[in-house]
């Protein structure tokens, strides 16, 4: 196994797309999984109040006394917020539903938009040594998702390869422009990654070809299958890289992380 693994701050990548059901979720799961795997040590922020990530990497609901949004919103030690998974490198920020009054909550807090930065540079996050910070978002342009924006180093933008996928983004990029103006002058684009992928369909190839024509080198040149072991696996509480090692979608992740990795060292 190789190991990229670093002492330097941690890599923070926000996974966004207001539109539902694109990939965001699995995406957080299996490339912080295969991250692991080339010996990083990542943190899962779950930022949906679906918890769609604490459920798919087996945090039982009971155990999630604290959660992020006590991260965001509550005066928490870290230590106490992030926990451990069965998988050895990979930590999660668990949520439950109580995240879905944190938008209200946050919108009279005069550092608003800073909640979540400022939570994750908190000095005793050094104590983890994180090599990378994946923030699933969710499925909205809310409060919580331009916490992450402003929080981040980049934001990667799973589009389910269908028809109307490339319509929405011009939201999403518009929003990432105007954190860029506000408040994180340094926030990139990680990259725009295709899911959900189907080779034998016209459609999936049509948006592959529009995303590549209008978006060029911010398109992934990997792409993510549409692969029934994907969407197994979070019933089995596995990311699908320990569910099925070999599978098509194990192996797409795998290759996403190490585009990743690559953009990092550079
Ligand atoms: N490559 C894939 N192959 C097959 N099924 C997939 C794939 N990627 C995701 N899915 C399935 O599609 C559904 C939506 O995926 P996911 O939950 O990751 O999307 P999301 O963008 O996080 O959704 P939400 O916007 O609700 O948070 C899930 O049931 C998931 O298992
Ligand atoms: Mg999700």
């Amino acid at each position: 196994m190789s190991d990229f693994s670093s002492s330097s701050s941690p890599k923070i990548i926000a996974i966004a797309n207001q539109k539902g059901g694109v990939g965001k979720t699995t995406t957080s799961i299996n490339l912080a999984a295969a991250l692991v795997k080339n010996g990083c040590r990542v943190l899962v922020v779950d930022l949906d109040p679906q918890g769609n990530a604490s459920t798919g990497l087996g945090i039982d609901p009971e155990k999630r006394n604290y959660t992020t949004y006590d991260l965001v919103l509550g005066d928490v030690d870290l230590h106490d917020v992030i926990q451990t998974t069965d998988f050895e490198g990979l930590w999660i920020s668990p949520a439950t539903v109580d995240l879905s009054s944190a938008d209200i909550e946050m919108v009279s807090n005069e550092k608003r938009s800073y909640l979540l930065h400022d939570a994750l540079r908190q000095p005793a996050i050094d104590d983890f040594h994180f090599d990378f910070i994946l923030i699933d978002c969710p499925p909205s342009l809310s409060l919580l998702t331009v916490n992450a924006m402003v929080a981040a180093d980049s934001v990667l933008v799973p589009l389910q390869s269908e028809f109307f996928a490339l319509e929405g983004l011009s939201q999403l990029m518009l929003t990432v422009r105007e954190v860029r103006q506000t408040a994180n002058s340094k926030l990139r684009i990680e990259g725009v990654v295709l899911t959900m992928y189907d080779q034998r369909n016209n459609l999936s190839r049509q948006v592959e070809q529009d995303a590549r024509d209008n978006l060029g080198e911010l398109v992934f040149q990997t792409v993510i299958p549409r692969n029934v072991r994907i969407s197994e696996a979070p019933s089995f509480a596995l990311p699908v890289l320990d569910y099925d090692p070999t599978s098509k979608g194990s192996q797409a992740y795998q290759a996403l992380a190490l585009e990743v990795l690559a953009k990092k060292g550079r």
